[in-house]
Formats: C-alpha cells, sequence, structure tokens
C-alpha cells in the first residue's frame, strides 16, 4: 500500500536534520510506526536524535545507534523503541527480540534499514527516505504508507514554512 501523501525537504547540514526529526518527534503518538530507509551515513540515527528531543527524551547524549543491541529504548512522554536492523539477515532476530510487543504496542518505534524487515512492520507506517546529495546536503522524503500519517504531513509541511 503506497496511497498516502508525500513530501520532500532539503536538509543542508545537521542541524536541518535535527531540526525536521524534531518537529516530527513533537507530532508523534503513541502507536506510531517510523521506517527510516537509506544507506550509511545519509542521516537516519541523526534524524533519531532529533525525533526523541521532540517526543521529549532528555537525555539525549543516550540516543546512539542500535546497530549491535538492535533497538534502545528511551522513555519520553511515551516509550521510544529505536530499531536497527543493519546486521540483520532477515526478520527472525528482529521478531526474536520481541519487536512485535514493541511495533504493535503503546510506544513510537522508530526502525533505521526498515527495508530490511518490512514484514515486521504494520499495514500503515511512515516512511522516510534519506539520499545524500553531497557531503552536507540530505534529501529527506516523507510518504504516509496507508493513510494513517496523511496529517502528520501536512503539518511537517506547515511548520517548514
Ligand atoms: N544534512 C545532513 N544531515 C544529517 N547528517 C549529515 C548531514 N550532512 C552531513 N552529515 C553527516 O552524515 C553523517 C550521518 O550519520 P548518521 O546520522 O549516523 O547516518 P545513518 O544513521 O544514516 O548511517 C554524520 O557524520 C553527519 O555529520
Ligand atoms: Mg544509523
Amino acid at each position: 500500500m503506497d496511497t498516502g501523501k508525500k513530501i520532500n525537504f532539503r536538509s543542508t547540514g545537521v542541524d536541518k536534520t535535527l531540526e525536521v526529526g524534531r518537529r516530527l518527534g513533537r507530532l508523534l503518538i503513541a502507536g506510531d510506526v517510523i521506517a527510516l530507509i537509506g544507506e550509511l551515513g545519509a542521516g537516519k540515527t541523526t534524524f533519531v536524535k532529533g525525533i526523541a528531543e521532540g517526543v521529549g527524551i532528555k537525555n539525549l547524549h543516550i540516543v546512539k545507534s542500535p546497530t549491535f543491541s538492535l533497538v534502545n529504548i528511551y522513555e519520553g512522554r511515551v516509550p521510544v523503541y529505536h530499531f536497527d536492523a543493519y546486521r540483520l539477515e532477515d526478520t527472525y532476530e528482529m521478531l526474536a527480540i520481541g519487536s512485535d510487543e514493541m511495533i504493535f504496542g503503546e510506544g513510537i518505534s522508530i526502525i533505521e534499514w526498515a527495508d530490511k524487515v518490512l514484514r515486521c512492520l504494520p499495514e500503515k507506517y511512515m516512511k522516510v527516505t534519506f539520499s545524500i546529495v553531497s557531503e552536507n546536503e540530505r534529501s529527506i522524503e516523507f510518504g504516509s504508507i496507508g493513510d494513517r500519517y496523511d496529517k502528520t504531513i501536512d503539518c511537517l509541511n506547515c511548520a517548514y514554512k
């Protein structure tokens, strides 16, 4: 399903990526699922730091890529589950750590390398695709898979103008 809204931002530096992340973080509610796609160094983890701040996580230095732990949990106004599927060969390991309970639970789930574990995602999620444009520039495309995130995308857009 790929029916919802789309919007594209151009980030000109780490601060911009953090800012867009914060804006999204402020809009998120329990049960939301954010799938991050893009090569190494594209800005996914940087973006998660912004989201975490927007969700109200105070201790921001704990927000790091869970490449080896597979998932980090941060306590904000709701729990944030930060996954990284980079090392995974298949979805089994993801399910084995209890991803279903988190992703279909009452927190906010953010998954780096989500394209490797699409089968673990709900029917509706927000897809954020990062592309490297130049050393300091990134293209960030938001898409609402299903329609759950159409309003979120509208809000992101007006907040940015
Ligand atoms: N506009 C930008 N947004 C995000 N990161 C940027 C940007 N420009 C340069 N960078 C650099 O790119 C790297 C992004 O790393 P990271 O967020 O860990 O990416 P990923 O999680 O996708 O591998 C960092 O070294 C950061 O300093
Ligand atoms: Mg990362």
